[in-house]
């Protein structure tokens, strides 16, 4: 994960580097049927861990209005896994799931890049000057 995407929470840093790294994984070109159904699990998995975990330690420090907003967009991003995940499950051709695991890691990166620049940003700045 490239150092820009650092909001200074470190273990929100930590999930957030993981799920890159995971997503990573999923484009070797190398990978067979079981090892790419593995890894979108896997991906899938520990991106929704994150949003859960991040959810919860907004609870803990009582950021509930921002939350109420922020679960919100991570249920976008869970709908929109859970779909292309589907898509990987219902393909029947090898080639085809490997279409479906790269989309899935292009969606994670896209739309966490995204989420974490903008999005989780805001509740760092938020934590960091309580
Ligand atoms: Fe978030
Ligand atoms: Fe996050």
């Amino acid at each position: 994960m490239e150092k820009k995407y650092i909001i200074g929470i470190a273990e929100m840093d930590k999930q957030h580097s993981k799920i890159f790294e995971i997503a990573e994984r999923a484009r070797d070109p190398e990978l067979d049927l079981v090892s790419m159904q593995n890894i979108i699990v896997e991906l899938v998995n520990y991106a929704k861990k994150h949003l859960e975990e991040e959810e919860s330690m907004l609870r803990i420090n009582g950021l509930h209005d921002f939350l109420t907003k922020h679960i919100v967009l991570h249920n976008q991003f869970r709908e929109q896994a859970m779909e292309i995940y589907c898509d990987f499950r219902n393909a029947e051709e090898i080639e085809d799931k490997r279409i479906y695991l790269h989309k899935a890691a292009s969606f994670c990166e896209n739309w966490l890049l995204n989420h974490i620049d903008v999005e989780d940003r805001k509740y760092a700045k938020i934590l960091k000057t309580k």
